[in-house]
């Protein structure tokens, strides 16, 4: 009985512990800045101080240190047309590939904002 509930406990852990099922709840949950009236200015600002040293203030990707990248970042205006904020926030929270986490050095609500503003730059 005793190792058994162990067991069980193990694979919560395990699974509770994988970034991919928590980006995949993040993307299943909801924007908590949706409809925030300065969301897309605030995402600017802190993408313009976080981000723009590899995908360049327009999002093109050609910023100073994605030249020394294998792989430099996607252009995010093309991103931005198909794909959604929810996965854009997961992957800024969580890192992607070469892509930073930034869970650890921006608030969530923070992360949101980036998010809603790449998203933005699509339109
Ligand atoms: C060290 C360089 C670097 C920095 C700094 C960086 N990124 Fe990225 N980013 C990347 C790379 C490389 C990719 C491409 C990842 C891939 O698809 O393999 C990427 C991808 C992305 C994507 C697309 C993810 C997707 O859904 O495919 C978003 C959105 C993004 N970055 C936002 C940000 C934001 C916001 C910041 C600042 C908080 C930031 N990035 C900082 C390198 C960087």
């Amino acid at each position: 009985m005793f190792f058994r509930v162990v067991f069980y406990l193990s694979i919560i852990f395990l699974i509770s512990s994988c970034t991919s099922l928590r980006k995949m709840m993040m993307i299943a949950g909801e924007n908590p800045m949706e409809g925030h009236p300065d969301t897309v200015i605030i995402g600017a600002q802190l993408f313009s101080k976080n981000c723009v040293q590899c995908h360049a203030n327009d999002g093109s990707g050609n910023g100073q240190l994605a030249k020394t990248l294998d792989e430099p970042p996607a252009n995010l205006q093309e991103l931005a047309k198909r794909k959604s904020v929810k996965t854009f926030a997961a992957n800024i929270y969580y890192g992607k590939n070469l892509m930073p986490a930034y869970k650890d050095v921006l608030s969530e609500e923070e992360i949101w904002h980036l998010a809603n503003f790449v998203k933005s730059l699509g339109q």
